[in-house]
């Protein structure tokens, strides 16, 4: 996997508004999160479609988000992570040990959005499958996100044996935004070999129940929103 040669760069921004509403008042809130991407230096350099969908999600549910423990898995750029922490979680992002240019431009993204890594976000290097010794050292966790992470059909298992470990014997969970970009693809069969479960969020009644127009943001692409739990 490229771990950043040279490429062209830009920055994404992205606004969540929303209303809360409290003693009778209503009031709007947004949130900008900024995030500088290196186009065609790597998958990890790059927001991925996936990455917006997520965020939005985890925007609808802002006010369950404070003081939970949250662990990105895959993370690139991070865009779900950095709302998750702008919103009060206690957010550990990581992505591919082998890769140290992506954590360095993680880190980047991070300060972008004002977050001071190893103060305000934790960054590690935490490879899919690869259970090294501080690894147990992540749990307890409320809540793992990935976006993307299911687009190697090759590491679908190793992906699955991280998530089965870090939310063993915990009402934790996974959610996960990604691409269906084959119907020849399952992890019906791992899941079960995992001792896990999965159900896709229905996305239309999401959007009936919280304003939130998904569709829109899904545009012509297949993209789902997976929760993963024990079973
Ligand atoms: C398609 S990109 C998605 C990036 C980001 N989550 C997004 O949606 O914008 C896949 C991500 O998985 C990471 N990745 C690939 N193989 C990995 C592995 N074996 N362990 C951990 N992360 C891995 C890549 O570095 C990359 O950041």
């Amino acid at each position: 996997m490229n771990d950043g040669c040279p490429g062209n760069g830009q920055v994404k921004k992205f606004v969540f508004r929303g209303k809360s509403s409290s003693n009778g008042e209503t009031r709007g809130e947004y949130l900008e999160v900024v995030i500088p991407e290196l186009l065609s230096a790597g998958y990890s350099f790059y927001t991925w479609p996936s990455a917006p969908l997520l965020a939005w999600y985890l925007w609808t549910q802002r006010r369950h988000l404070h003081g939970l423990r949250v662990l990105e898995l895959g993370c690139g750029t991070a865009l779900p992570g950095i709302l998750a922490a702008k919103c009060g979680a206690h957010v550990t992002l990581s992505d591919s040990v082998a890769l140290p240019r992506s954590l360095q431009h993680l880190s980047a993204c991070c300060e972008a959005n004002g977050l001071i890594p190893g103060r305000d976000v934790q960054l590690i290097g935490l490879s899919w499958g690869l259970f090294l010794a501080d690894f147990h050292a992540l749990r307890p966790l409320d809540l793992v996100i990935a976006s993307d992470c299911f687009y190697e059909p090759t590491q679908f298992e190793d992906v699955l044996a991280t998530v089965a470990y870090l939310i063993e014997g915990s009402d934790s969970k996974l959610l996960c935004a990604y691409q269906e970009r084959s119907g020849d693809w399952s992890i019906e069969a791992l899941l079960k070999k995992w001792g896990l479960k999965g159900a896709i969020l229905d996305l239309d009644s999401l959007s009936e129940s919280t304003g939130v127009d998904f569709r829109a943001l899904i545009g012509e692409r297949s993209l789902h929103i997976l929760e993963i739990s024990s079973e």
